[in-house]
């Protein structure tokens, strides 16, 4: 009993260990001098630093054309440099760097594809190209809805509007909804789905809010498109995981987690290093109060390597960083929203999607201290009733005994 005992008590001390969260100092700037180029646009493009003790990790999150965030790491003290008449026309190397990043990658939210979904699989592999319309992001009316700052976090809310295809002449009302969230620390992050983020990440929030779809197209469903662009082998492709989790106490009913890895790149010594992923639970919610019985599921599909340049980094700050660099990795990721007999979009004509991109490993969930304690409530009470019910028994034996021995006299 006493062995038991001991486990339980290894057990819970084993899961609660909360390691070391290291902290790193986040310092933000919305168009960072850009003065006068600036102020007659709505230009957004927010430059985010996080400072750690031996490094430092730059965001550049960007809205014009093509919505685009770049992570860089850098040594510390390295600033940030950005050439905006260049920038704005999207030039070639309007970004600098003071010094030499060791590694850094980038992510276009590249494309929404709408797709008729006729035979309810909830799968866009199985729909045909006469069944699909792409919508491109860079023709949505990007504006600022909020920018907060402050030294534990730095959240950014964009809206995009009054969609225009100007090159079909297509219009669409409805809007996108993005937030994006940059965190100093280990910690959950308070909206729904509370994914766990680390000092090293940033959380992307993408909200499809009354999207027109089109007519013709009876069962309606979104995907994202993603492309992939940075530091890694480019001749290897990403590495999806969808792992079971341990537990679903901060996303209620999602047991999985979908992890995507970077290929590794080589560091200046030649050491091989596990550059970027990127993180999330396989649930989208279609109403905004994102409960249990609101979600849907998400389903990814295998990254494709794409051969040449294409327009999307072109109109993209990820060119105006990389240039025309070859040797790059390319890649894009598609997530498809929904799953077979959830009603499709029209149902509530609201759906969601949310990830982490960060560098270095992906954060394991642990069980928190309620879990803990329930364990250890699970395994201790059997215990105390074992000890309460023998001493009980051994209480009770005794005057027995003594009756017993009483009598016989
Ligand atoms: C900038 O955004 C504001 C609202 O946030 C809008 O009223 C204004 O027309 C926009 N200006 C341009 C040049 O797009
Ligand atoms: C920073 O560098 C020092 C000395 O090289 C090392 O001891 C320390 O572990 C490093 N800290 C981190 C967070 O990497
Ligand atoms: C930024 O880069 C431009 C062109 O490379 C250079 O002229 C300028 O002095 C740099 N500014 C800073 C603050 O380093
Ligand atoms: C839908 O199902 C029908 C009948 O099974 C099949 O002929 C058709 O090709 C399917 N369509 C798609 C887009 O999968
Ligand atoms: C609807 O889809 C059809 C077929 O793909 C396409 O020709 C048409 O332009 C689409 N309409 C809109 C408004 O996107
Ligand atoms: C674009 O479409 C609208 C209606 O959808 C039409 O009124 C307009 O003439 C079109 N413009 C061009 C250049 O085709
Ligand atoms: C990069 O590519 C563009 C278009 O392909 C070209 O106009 C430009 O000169 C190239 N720049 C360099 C430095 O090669
Ligand atoms: C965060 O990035 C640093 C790189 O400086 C790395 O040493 C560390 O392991 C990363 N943390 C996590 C949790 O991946």
């Amino acid at each position: 009993m006493s062995s038991s005992l001991t486990v339980s008590l290894l057990l819970v001390v084993a899961l609660a260990d909360p390691g070391h969260p290291t902290r790193r100092t986040l310092r933000s700037r919305l168009n960072p001098d850009c003065d006068e180029t600036c102020r007659g646009r709505n230009v957004t493009t927010l430059h985010l630093s996080a400072d750690g003790p031996n490094d430092t990790l730059h965001y550049l999150w960007d809205f014009i054309g093509n919505p685009s965030v770049l992570l860089a790491l850098t040594p510390p003290s390295t600033s940030l440099n950005i050439s905006w008449e260049d920038y704005l026309a999207r030039r070639e190397n309007s970004v600098h760097f003071s010094e030499k990043p060791t590694y850094s990658f980038g992510m276009i939210i590249n494309k929404i594809i709408e797709f008729n979904d006729v035979n309810d699989t909830a799968l866009i592999d199985t729909a045909d190209i006469a069944n699909m319309n792409v919508l491109h992001l860079e023709y949505f009316n990007w504006q600022r809805v909020s920018l907060t700052q402050n030294n534990d976090f730095v959240y950014l809310n964009m809206e995009g509007n009054s969609y225009h295809d100007t090159a079909k002449n297509i219009s669409r009302y409805g809007s996108i909804k993005l937030s994006l969230r940059g965190f100093c620390t280990l910690d959950h992050a308070d909206i729904v789905p509370h994914m766990l983020h680390t000092e090293n990440s940033t959380q992307i929030d993408i909200i499809l809010d009354n999207l027109q779809t089109n007519e013709t197209f009876s069962n309606s469903r979104f995907a994202i498109e993603l492309l992939m662009v940075g530091g890694g082998d480019p001749d290897i492709l990403m590495f999806v995981d969808p792992k079971k989790s341990l537990d679903d106490e901060h996303t209620p009913g999602i047991f999985e987690i979908v992890e995507v890895r970077t290929p590794p790149y080589r560091e200046l010594n030649g050491a091989l290093n596990g550059g970027a992923y990127l993180q999330w639970r396989p649930v989208s919610y279609n109403s905004a109060l994102r409960d249990v019985t609101s979600s849907t599921e998400t389903m990814q599909y295998s990254p494709k390597r794409i051969s040449k340049y294409t327009n999307a980094v072109k109109n993209s700050m990820l060119y105006c960083y990389y240039g025309n660099a070859t040797n790059l990795l390319l890649q894009k990721l598609t997530i498809s929203l929904g799953s077979k007999g959830d009603g499709f979009y029209k149902k509530t004509n609201y759906l969601t999607w949310t990830f982490i991109i960060g560098y270095g490993t992906p954060p394991e969930e642990r069980f928190s201290s309620l879990v803990i304690m329930i364990i250890s409530i699970g395994l201790g009470l059997p215990l105390l009733i074992m000890v309460i019910t023998g001493l009980y028994l051994c209480i009770r034996r005794m005057p027995k005994q003594h009756g017993n021995v009483y009598l016989s006299r």
